[in-house]
């Protein structure tokens, strides 16, 4: 066995492992980074790419022990990386994959071209992803999608970077062989801390994976409702688990949300765009967050629109809830329990706004409170129950 050391997604980790380990097996047997995707394991398919010093590199034929020190990012780590949320959402607008295995890999190498080439040529893209080889699209949406996002990029000035942060030659990993242990690592607690209070400086949009709708009254004119959204900090005390981590500008806010049900249990920190149209009574909320614990990311958006009832002296909320959710939650949240989950949450929204709304502003949620678990799985079985009843009596809908 031989210990080594590495700064893995921005984390300083620390294994005893055979010198026959391949850096890919590390990320995914004892680091649990299983987005690193196993094709071929003789570095032919390009599945297993991921980033080692900055270089795209094939983790199937590198051996760990090779990299002692070197700083590895791999998907996951690229969750909040501007480069790849373009791409993910390129990806998925051009259909650029059909069963995902080859993504991973396929971003890690998009991402190196995207920084290096300075103009969106059909050509060099193609030769630039021939490394990858995916079974199932076809290129012409990954060729397509890569090109979009170089595109974009240069037409927002964005200039290429030739060497794409190369700074040493020779094999993936090396360069690190004179460095001491001390030299190169800080302690693993500070690196957890400092990378949990990193926000994205820029809030992208992004195309959700699901979306659902949820709708609820108030007995209050829509002046007032739309007045009360505007206060970020009110809105934010009406949701169970929400907390403000900054001062919100009117633009921009900063926070937390605390989800827990029975085991499953998730911090998610990040930032979120608030757009609003006074016009229109409406507004959207685009956020993007990380729970360190779960190695999770969430992008969420939510769509609003508030309508008069009862001749304007209530309101109709619609709202469209969209979220994509990667990492190891990912794994659990099935959509059917997150839309539960959604619903249970907008009907708690609903009564702590208008309680506020109301001028109760004692009884509205602490901060940062806990989901009660039991409330919400007996608010679960509850409405499954009433579900399985319509259906036994033929009555109701059969979702
Ligand atoms: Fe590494 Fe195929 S699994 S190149
Ligand atoms: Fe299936 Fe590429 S999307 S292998």
């Amino acid at each position: 066995m031989n210990t080594i050391e590495l700064t893995v997604n921005k984390r300083s980790v620390q294994r005893a492992i055979e010198p026959r380990t391949s850096l890919a097996d590390m990320m995914r047997d004892t680091l649990d980074l299983t987005g690193t995707h196993l094709g071929c394991e003789h570095g032919v398919c390009g599945a297993c790419t991921i980033l080692v010093d900055g270089v795209p590199t094939r983790s199937c034929i590198t051996f760990a022990t090779s990299c002692n020190g070197a700083a590895v990012t791999t998907i996951e780590g690229l969750d909040d990386d501007e480069i790849a949320t373009e791409l993910r959402a390129a990806f998925t607008r051009e259909h650029a994959l059909q069963c995902g295995y080859c993504t991973p890999g396929m971003l890690v190498s998009a991402r190196d071209l995207v920084l290096r080439l300075p103009e969106a040529d059909d050509k060099a893209i193609r030769v630039g992803m021939s490394g990858n080889l995916c079974r199932c699209t076809g290129y012409v949406g990954i060729v397509r999608a890569v090109k979009a996002v170089i595109e974009a990029r240069r037409a927002r000035d964005i200039v290429s970077e030739p060497n794409a942060g190369r700074t040493v030659l020779g094999p993936a990993g090396s360069g690190h062989k004179s460095c001491t242990v001390s030299q190169k690592l800080a302690p693993a607690a500070a690196i957890v801390t400092e990378t949990a209070a990193i926000a994205p400086l820029v809030i992208p949009d992004f195309t959700p994976s699901t979306v659902m709708e949820q709708n609820f009254t108030v007995a209050h004119p829509p002046a007032k409702v739309f007045a009360l959204f505007d206060d970020i900090a009110a809105v934010a005390s009406c949701l169970p688990g929400a907390a403000l981590t900054g001062t919100p500008r009117p633009e921009r806010v900063e926070g937390a949300i605390r989800v827990k049900i029975g085991p499953i249990s998730a911090n998610f920190n990040g930032a979120a765009r608030v757009e609003r149209n006074d016009a229109s009574l409406a507004g959207r909320i685009i956020g993007i967050g990380n729970d360190q614990r779960s190695r999770s990311t969430t992008q969420g958006e939510i769509r609003y629109r508030l309508l008069p009832e009862h001749d304007g002296t209530a309101t109709r909320v619609e709202l469209a809830i969209g979220y994509s959710l990667t990492g190891m939650l990912a794994q659990v949240g099935r959509s059917g329990l997150v839309r539960d989950l959604a619903a249970r949450l907008v009907a708690e929204f609903a009564g702590n706004l208008d309680r506020r709304l109301s001028g109760d502003t004692t009884s509205a949620p602490s901060t940062a409170a806990d989901l009660n678990g039991i409330s919400l799985l007996f608010g679960l079985l509850r409405a499954r129950a009433a579900r399985l009843l319509r259906r036994i009596s033929g009555r109701g809908d059969a979702t």
